[in-house]
């Protein structure tokens, strides 16, 4: 009996306590638990606030920034393609390879540029999805144009399969360059000896427009296979590589497939090369 009176006693003053130190934090000896949880909410909610308004004013900076640094890149791009037209007079064997080494290397600035611009876009809610018509042909020839661009191994060749009389596929053109420059842009990056091929095809069973981007480079394996298109991820073999990347490419590629309804499939053997084959439909869901 005693003991039962002791332990009602020692709860009475755990909970006297409990109401004390609710009512020391709410700001002034209030013993009401209503209105301390009231507070704790109106203190969370202006920090979140707080957090969002700073989140915002960094995908503005970095919005800003990208675009500051494209712009000079851009300038230097085009100086670039004026001397090798011969704007300035013919250049000489030697300037010339200059040339397209300091063409190259902005072009690569500028693409790395473009897919953190990408980034901060799909961080902050990139806009909604596009629905224009597309001639593939058109767009797998400009793919060819920009990776003209892009630092690849003398030798390797790359080409453009595409059959007459494909239909035009009504989806967003804007991310479709991207998701194919950094396809392309991996290839070549990653085949030393070989071809590149980029090919469109129609399926008129599903509806889809399947459009591959093929080479025989240095080959994924299964188990990198399964990390390819998280942030930031890179394979061992691409650090050594002259132009490593940062592993955003894939990341972006997926993220962008998903808002266009595009499946995304990949086939790969070590050392033999990979396929990239997007499959979107002919016209959005
Ligand atoms: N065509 C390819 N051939 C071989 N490996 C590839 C290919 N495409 C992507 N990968 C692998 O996937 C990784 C992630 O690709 P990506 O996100 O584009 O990053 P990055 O190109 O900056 O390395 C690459 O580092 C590479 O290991
Ligand atoms: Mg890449």
């Amino acid at each position: 009996m005693e003991q039962v009176q002791r332990r009602a006693k020692v709860s009475a003053l755990a909970q006297r306590n409990l109401t004390e130190k609710m009512g020391r934090n709410s700001g002034g000896g209030r013993c009401n638990s209503g209105e301390w949880l009231k507070e704790q909410v109106e203190e969370m909610r202006v920090s979140c606030e707080k957090a969002q308004k700073a989140n915002r004013a960094k995908t503005e900076f970095i919005s800003t920034l990208t675009h500051e640094l494209r712009m000079p890149i851009h300038v230097i791009v085009g100086c670039g393609d004026l001397l090798l037209d011969g704007a300035w007079g013919m250049l000489q064997e030697n300037q010339k390879a200059i040339v397209v080494k300091m063409r190259q290397n902005a072009s690569y600035l500028f693409d790395l540029i473009s897919d953190l611009m990408e980034l901060n876009r799909l961080d902050g809610g990139r806009g909604v999805t596009r629905c224009e018509e597309i001639d593939i042909n058109g767009l797998l020839e400009e793919m060819k144009m920009v990776a003209r661009l892009m630092p690849k191994t003398e030798g390797v060749v790359l080409e453009v399969m595409t059959p007459a009389g494909l239909p035009l596929l009504i989806s967003d053109r804007d991310r479709l360059k991207i998701i194919l420059r950094n396809l392309v842009g991996n290839a070549i990056k990653f085949t030393k000896e070989g071809r590149i091929t980029i090919s469109a095809h129609f399926d008129p069973e599903d509806q889809m427009m399947e459009l591959t981007v093929r080479d025989t480079g240095i080959g994924i394996d299964e188990k990198e296979r399964q990390h390819i298109f998280e942030m930031f991820w890179q394979g061992d073999d691409s650090h050594a590589r002259p132009f490593g990347g940062v592993g955003l490419g894939l990341y972006i590629v997926k993220r962008l497939g998903d808002q266009i309804g595009a499946e995304i499939e990949v086939e790969s053997e070590k050392g033999k090369g990979s396929l990239f084959q997007l499959r979107i439909p002919l016209q959005p869901y």
